[in-house]
């Protein structure tokens, strides 16, 4: 029993990570991965995972159905969540700069068993948080093409299934596939096998035109603002909390429904950590790109979420583009193509990141022995793991081409809430069974962030649907399933205790 719970020390990951920096043979066949990140280059790549459809969309919708002009509560509150893991990521991914983020920390803290789980749980988060990112893509930029006259036939641009909740079954939909969703992950997984640092290039512009599309939203809109748009039907006082009107609309309990759902607009800084081995500094730059990625969305949500319930209505956002109603609602309609575009481009940066981050959670375990070591390959020429980035890619694409919108999201948020908790149970862990080993950054105040991150987490989680857990679970017991059959068999870490 207890060789499940075979850990790695943390000297042990330590030396690994030592190993790496100093370009030894790192993987299978001898390559190294390539340092070339900056602190700056991992900000970047934090907020290029981090802003995406979660602004863009789901603002709209939390303050239309929950929360009001007080979305700007829910997401501090979401932040504060998120400020705690992050704290805790940060100490982490400084103490154990390895590629796994925290499937490695669990490795460390927990044993394997719990870091197989974590693995396994992170590469469905990376997946799924993907194919939804490109799905929302390809109805941005149908609708931009559509703006210019282009128009894709809708039989290529959507699912072919979609889930009927009412009668809890699949149908389809006479659509045939969604193209668009499926190019644009062939040409990112293409992008990323040719190399981190072409990547991280590509992320840079990206953040820098989608940073300039939010502020110029934000200078734009603020002279507009006005409380007398917080009055509405329901809201006829214009109170910046709206009454309630049962669980989880308006009111305080709105705000923490809110909360829930805005939670996937913070979703990313967690992917920083998956860059560790290619980071120039990483025992200082991690904590900086993770925290900082972090700070930065958190204003600029506050900032986006405060004026858009202050130029229009809150009852009028609940669309697909809410940003768009709010500029033409102050008549600046020149603005929404621009912003169009930009939420086009942002939003391939989230899938860029993404289909970075999970192929380097599976070298780690391919590194292990947990799976086939095939996928702990590094390529030769472009010093990436270029095997499992192909397979990301293949999967999400089909994914993306088949499955409807709505389901998967959810799915991504417990996903990642679920590897929150854990990665915060751990700096708690391993602070009572190391407490000596180097920590480079140290999570403040850790006996009470750590425990109230963990706390939040699983509130947050348990706000979420039923389904939603079910097919969490699923996926769970047929991880537990693998592991048997394969990881358990092939472990190097057990090999290495026995
Ligand atoms: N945070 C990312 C988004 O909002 C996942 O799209």
């Amino acid at each position: 029993m207890t060789r499940f719970f075979v850990r790695k020390s943390v000297a042990a990951l330590q030396a690994e990570a030592e190993q790496a920096e100093f370009q030894q043979s790192t993987s299978h066949d001898g390559v190294p991965l390539k340092r070339t990140l900056s602190a700056l280059t991992l900000v970047s790549l934090g907020i290029g995972d981090i802003i995406g459809a979660g602004i863009f969309v789901l603002t709209g919708h939390a303050a239309a159905a929950n929360a009001g002009p007080a979305i700007t509560l829910s997401f501090v509150l979401a932040g504060v969540v998120c400020a705690c893991a992050g704290l805790c990521y940060a100490e982490m991914a400084s103490t154990v700069p390895i590629a796994g983020s925290a499937y490695t920390y669990a490795y460390a803290t927990m044993g394997e068993l719990v870091a197989w789980i974590v693995g396994w749980d992170l590469l469905f988060e990376y997946a799924l948080g993907a194919a939804t990112v490109a799905i929302g893509w390809s109805g941005y930029v149908v609708s931009f093409l559509n703006d210019l006259g282009i128009v894709v036939p809708p039989a290529y641009a959507g699912a072919p299934l979609a889930y009927d909740a009412a009668h809890e079954a699949w149908r389809t939909t006479g659509t045939i596939v969604n193209v668009p969703a499926m190019v644009v992950i062939v040409a990112v997984t293409a992008l990323v096998v040719i190399g981190i640092h072409e990547s991280a290039r590509v992320n840079n512009v990206i953040v820098a035109v989608k940073l300039a599309i939010i502020v110029t939203f934000i200078v734009l809109a603020a002279p507009c603002f006005s409380t007398a748009h917080w009055v509405t039907a329901a809201n006829p006082d214009g109170h910046f909390i709206p009454p309630n009107t049962g669980v989880g609309q308006f009111g305080w309990s709105g705000i923490v429904r809110g909360a829930a759902v805005v939670f996937f607009a913070y979703i990313g800084f967690d992917a920083v950590s998956t860059t560790a081995q290619e980071a120039k500094n990483p025992k200082r730059d991690m904590p900086i790109g993770i925290l900082g990625s972090l700070a930065v969305c958190t204003v600029l949500y506050l900032a986006v979420g405060f004026v858009l319930t202050g130029i229009v209505p809150y009852d009028q956002l609940n669309v697909a583009d809410p940003i768009a109603v709010g500029v033409n609602s102050i008549g600046l309609k020149w603005l929404a193509p621009i912003l169009k575009f930009g939420i086009v481009l942002g939003l391939t940066s989230v899938l860029l990141v993404g289909i970075l981050g999970q192929p380097r959670i599976a070298y780690s375990m391919a590194r292990d022995g947990l799976m086939p070591s095939a996928a702990g390959k590094v390529h030769p020429r472009f010093r990436t793991p270029y095997v499992t980035t192909l397979v990301t890619g293949v999967v999400v694409a089909v994914l993306a081409g088949l499955l409807p919108i709505g389901l998967v999201g959810e799915l991504v948020s417990i996903g990642t809430l679920f590897a929150f908790t854990l990665v915060c149970i751990g700096v708690l862990v391993l602070r009572i069974r190391e407490p000596g080993a180097a920590r480079p950054f140290r999570t403040p105040a850790v006996y009470v962030v750590a425990p109230l991150g963990a706390a939040a987490s699983l509130l947050l989680m348990l706000g979420l649907p039923l389904d939603t857990w079910l097919r969490f679970g699923g996926w769970l017991v047929l991880g537990l399933a693998v592991y048997a059959f394969y990881g358990m068999r092939h472990s190097r870490v057990q090999l290495a205790a026995t």
